[in-house]
Formats: structure tokens, C-alpha cells, sequence
């Protein structure tokens, strides 16, 4: 078998304690792959006034398949301060590199998986009618659309004259805003274009047909956002009858969504937003199945292939500096699974999938977060696994 290169960016924290041990993981299980080192985050910042340096980018543009832990992002100020001295007269900006990757790359497909493993004790359980209690099985994919809509980064406080000019045309905003000064307004901008809500559309489509969901939710709020959740519904309905038609199309508001969150997360398959409300609702859901350290990710560019996965979660660098890691690699492992789905090893995802499922229903090896302890440097001395212990539990049983 050919061996792939696969571009491993640690980043900062605890990103690289869990995709070393992800990547042992991914050795176990027999995935051929060399791993070339790509630098990313807060260090590259302070040394280098660049947290997504031009190699990394290089190597991306060339291997397309990367595996990311996480980064670091400070405030401003304290970007300034840990700039290096030499560094500090260039005015330089920092960004955060998660942001310029999925500008850069056009990565407008996020997908995050929330599936519950049974036997986990972080799982969303409720009483049911006769008193009982019942914990559903959850098993939803929230695709959100990565690189438009609130998060695009078009907005203003203090807006220049032509922009306030021409909101200034819009009857609702004359009589709703036209009272207050320029300079007391801030306009934050929700931009959808037909282009990319239509990738996002079909991506979702597309996963249910071939991962047997049975419906494909959208999750916006087309009675008030009349435009752009507006256009999105309307194209899912169009979509779905001319190419999905054995998939139904369920329409949800994100604010119900997320009361019916807890009261029937069970009956959801794939669902589809815009970028802000695909956010809330995949942390929603992630929170049913275990919070960060079950929350895997993928953001891809469906046209030129290159895809980034990673876990949810960031560097928790108040766990960075342990001598021994507590976090729990899950999430960065089913974001390791989700990048062997992508390039089409399929049998290795599932054994890895199957060898994480049985670790946790055995509770045998639990991380700090499993069994419900605070996080602090003495949890293994209390039975919780570390780090690399769960990796190794998970090493074991694909023996
Ligand atoms: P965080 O996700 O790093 O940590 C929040 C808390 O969640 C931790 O203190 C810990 O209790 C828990 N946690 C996180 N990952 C865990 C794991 N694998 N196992 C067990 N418990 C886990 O978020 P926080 O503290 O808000 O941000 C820390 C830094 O990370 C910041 O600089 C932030 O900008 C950055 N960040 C980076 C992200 C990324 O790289 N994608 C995403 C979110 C935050
Ligand atoms: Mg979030």
C-alpha cells in the first residue's frame, strides 16, 4: 500500500500531547502514512510574528490531509507583550490561524459528529413518562457552514458614510436605527451566497444518503431571517426534490432546536446551518455525548479536497505543563476517524471506532472528564487514566 503524507500540526497545549498519542493510534491500527511536522500557533506568534507560517501553508497546499490539535489565542494586548522584542516595531497583527486556514484553504465544510458511545458516563440521560430513566442514543452530524454568514468578518462599528448611506435606504433600518448617531452603531453583517449555502446543502445531503440518515434538518430561523435562512430552506427544499428525494427535509428553528435539545435529541439525523447557529447547535449536541473531549471536527474544501481535521476543543493550557496529561485524546482520535473516512480507509476507521467504543463501554480506563473529576495534575493518582493510558487502552484492543 502506498503510504500517505499526512501534515500533523500539534499547535500549542495539550493539542500536542493528544495528537501524539492520536498518531500512535493511527500506527497501531496499521494506517500507512508519514507524518510531516507542520508549525502552527501561539509560539510561531511570539517568535516569529506569524502563527500560520508560509511552510505550513506550503505543506497543506502539497499533502491536502492535515491533522490539527490546537492553539492558543490571547487578547490584543498580551499578543503585543509576548511578541518577540525585535518583532514589536513591525505592526504586526496576530489572527488567529484557525481563522486564516479556513480563509486561506476555503475550508467551507464543518463537520462535527456528536454520537454517543454507550457506557459512557458522561451521556445526556432523562426520566421518562413512567419515572425511569432513559438515555437515548444519539447519533446526529451538524454540517456548518464555515466561512460565510455572522463569522464572515464583514462589520463595522462607527460605519463609513456610504455603508450608513445605503443601510440608510432599508425602510427597517431608517426607522429602527435612523435615530441614533453614526458613531453609536455597530453593523456585524449576515452575508450567504447561493454558491457556498448550496456546498453546505449538498455536503449534508450527500453524508445522509451515505451513511443511511434518514432526514436532513434545517436548523435556522426562515420566519424571522427571511433572506438568508430564508434562501437556505428554499434551496434545501429545491435540493431535496430534485436529488434527495428518499431523505426528508425537517425544517428547525435554532431556538427550538435547542429546547427540544434534551427532549428528543434521538430522532435527529444530519443537520445543516449557517455558520453561527451550526456552531451552537454541534456545541448543543456535543454536550449530550460528552462535552470536549468527545467533540471531533473536519473542515474541508469539497473542490480542491484539502481538509483539516481536529478536535473541538482548544489548548487548555492550564493542563498544558502537566508532567503526565490528563486530557482525553477521544476527541482528537474520532477527528483522526473522520480523516480516514475522507480518504477512503474505511476499514481502519471502523476498527479504531470499534476498538474507542468498547474501551468506553468497558469503563475499565477512564480520563479525569469521564469520572466527573475536576481537572488537576494529581487525577491519575485517583484512578482517572491519562492520556496516553486511554490511547494505550485503545492500542490494546486493536491488538
Ligand atoms: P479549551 O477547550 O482549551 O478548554 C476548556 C476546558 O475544557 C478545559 O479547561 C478542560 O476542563 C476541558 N477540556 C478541553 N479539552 C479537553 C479534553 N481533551 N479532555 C478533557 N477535558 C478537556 O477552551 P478554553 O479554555 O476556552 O481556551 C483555551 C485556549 O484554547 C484559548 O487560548 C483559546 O483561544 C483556545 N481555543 C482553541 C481552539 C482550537 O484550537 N480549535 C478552540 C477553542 C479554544
Ligand atoms: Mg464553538
Amino acid at each position: 500500500m502506498e503510504k500517505r503524507t499526512i501534515v500533523a500540526m500539534p499547535g500549542d497545549g495539550i493539542g500536542k500531547a493528544v495528537l501524539e498519542e492520536c498518531i500512535r493510534v493511527l500506527d497501531a491500527a496499521g494506517f500507512q502514512a508519514n507524518y510531516v511536522n507542520g508549525d502552527i500557533g501561539w509560539e510561531f506568534w511570539c517568535k516569529e510574528g506569524n502563527p500560520l507560517p508560509q511552510r505550513t501553508i506550503d505543506l497543506i497546499t502539497e499533502h491536502k490531509i492535515a491533522l490539527f490539535g490546537a492553539i492558543t489565542s490571547k487578547p490584543k494586548d498580551e499578543a503585543f507583550n509576548e511578541l518577540a522584542p525585535e518583532l514589536r516595531e513591525k505592526n504586526l497583527v496576530y489572527a488567529s490561524p484557525i481563522v486564516s486556514l479556513r480563509q486561506f484553504f476555503g475550508l467551507d465544510i464543518c463537520m462535527r459528529p456528536c454520537r454517543s458511545f454507550i457506557g459512557n458516563p458522561l451521556n445526556f440521560i432523562r426520566r421518562a413518562a413512567d419515572g425511569g430513566i432513559e438515555e437515548p442514543k444519539i447519533d446526529v452530524v451538524i454540517f456548518r457552514q464555515n466561512t460565510e454568514g455572522l463569522y464572515g468578518g464583514v462589520e463595522w462599528s462607527n460605519p463609513p458614510k456610504q455603508v450608513y448611506d445605503a443601510l440608510m435606504t432599508h425602510p427597517k433600518f431608517k426607522q429602527n436605527f435612523g435615530m441614533h448617531p453614526v458613531e453609536e452603531i455597530s453593523v456585524s453583517t449576515r452575508i450567504f451566497s447561493k454558491k457556498y449555502t448550496g456546498r453546505i446543502l449538498r455536503a449534508s445531503f450527500e453524508h445522509a444518503r451515505k451513511f443511511g440518515y434518514k432526514s436532513v434538518t434545517v436548523c435556522e430561523k426562515p420566519n424571522v431571517i427571511r433572506e438568508t435562512s430564508g434562501m437556505m430552506y428554499k434551496m434545501a427544499q429545491q435540493i431535496q426534490k430534485n436529488e434527495y428525494p428518499e431523505i426528508q427535509l425537517w425544517n428547525t428553528n435554532i431556538d427550538a432546536q435547542m429546547m427540544w435539545l434534551t427532549k428528543n435529541p434521538e430522532d435527529y439525523g444530519v443537520i445543516v446551518a449557517g455558520n453561527m447557529f451550526g456552531d451552537i447547535a454541534s456545541d448543543g449536541f456535543a454536550g449530550l455525548i460528552g462535552g470536549l473531549g468527545f467533540a471531533a471536527s473536519a473542515q474541508y474544501n469539497p473542490e480542491t479536497g484539502v481538509a483539516v481535521f481536529e478536535p473541538t476543543h482548544g489548548s487548555a493550557p492550564k493542563y498544558a505543563d502537566y508532567e503526565v496529561s490528563i486530557v482525553n485524546p477521544i476527541a482528537m482520535i474520532d477527528s483522526a476517524i473522520m480523516m480516514l473516512e475522507f480518504i477512503g480507509e474505511k476499514e481502519i476507521a471502523a476498527k479504531i471506532r470499534t476498538a474507542v467504543a468498547e474501551v468506553v463501554s468497558e469503563g475499565k480506563v477512564r480520563t479525569y472528564d469521564m469520572m466527573k473529576m475536576t481537572g488537576r495534575a494529581d487525577v491519575v493518582t485517583k484512578g482517572a487514566a491519562s492520556t496516553r493510558q486511554m490511547a494505550d487502552a485503545i492500542i490494546e484492543k486493536l491488538k
